[in-house]
């Protein structure tokens, strides 16, 4: 199997302003200073060029919470990933659940946004989950199957090793009701699955485990075999919290 470098990521939705986030970073870098792994930071929009700033040189990369597929266009609104290159961003969240149930995020434009990412430089991280009523339909992998077929739909087999797929079973999400390991370690190990299917680069694809990560279960989740690494909301907020999931992957 190869090696994948550990994988952990803030999201911090819409929290923060930057302000904020340049004092969170201040506090963050002194306390992940030794790590080995991989620390992406998802801040809003406007605190992203902060972020960039203040992690220059540290192992902190930046990440943004959304983009449009469009280099440019007439699109009250939105924001390119051209835009985000010349910000000084690295990756992009792209089809978190809040934006699939809150803003009308389709696998439709999903499968032109991650190809869009990646031909812009961009680290696509690519959210999938199944709702509480779909996994208590047995409905798990249906779900994620389709997901996955449709949002990658356009990616080449040889650039799927630059995408990273988080897994994010929507009930777990800002409830406090982790997924129990067998569960997560059972879809993570199914989304590999598919992407085998996809040629020989998904063994090369972190797959991140979200959905209430605290520094009290970051370190199980992650010694899983399964289970790359982290996307992390709430706890992702305060810095000495944040720096323990690192400090656990
Ligand atoms: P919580 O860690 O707050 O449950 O959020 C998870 C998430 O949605 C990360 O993208």
């Amino acid at each position: 199997m190869p090696d994948r470098t550990p994988y952990v990521a803030a999201n911090w939705k819409m929290h923060k302003t930057a302000a904020e986030a340049a004092r969170f970073v201040d506090a963050l870098l002194p306390r992940i200073a030794a790590t080995q792994n991989e620390v992406v930071i998802c801040p809003s929009f406007l605190a992203l060029a902060e972020v960039v700033e203040r992690s220059r040189g540290s192992a902190v990369r930046v990440a943004a919470q959304n983009m449009h597929e469009a280099e440019s266009g007439a699109f009250t609104g939105e924001v390119s990933a051209p835009m985000l290159v010349e910000a000084g961003v690295d990756a992009v969240i792209l089809g978190h659940s809040e934006r699939r149930q809150h803003f009308g995020e389709t696998d439709e434009a999903l499968a032109r946004k991650v190809p869009a990412a990646l031909a812009a430089g961009l680290e696509p991280i690519l959210c999938v989950g199944e709702t509480e009523e779909a996994r208590d339909a047995g409905q798990t992998d249906g779900v994620l199957e389709r997901q996955l077929q449709a949002d990658l739909a356009g990616v080449d087999p040889g650039r799927l090793a630059g995408v990273v797929v988080a897994y994010e079973p929507i009930w777990a999400i800002g409830t406090g009701r982790t997924a129990t390991l067998e569960q997560a370690r059972e879809a993570i190990g199914f989304i590999r699955d598919t992407l085998r299917a996809r040629g020989a680069a998904a063994e090369q694809v972190r797959i991140l485990y979200g959905g209430s990560v605290k520094p009290a279960n970051a370190g199980e989740l992650m010694a899983q075999s399964e289970i790359d690494g982290a996307l992390v909301g709430g706890a992702s907020l305060d810095p000495g919290d944040f720096a323990a999931i690192v400090a656990a992957a």
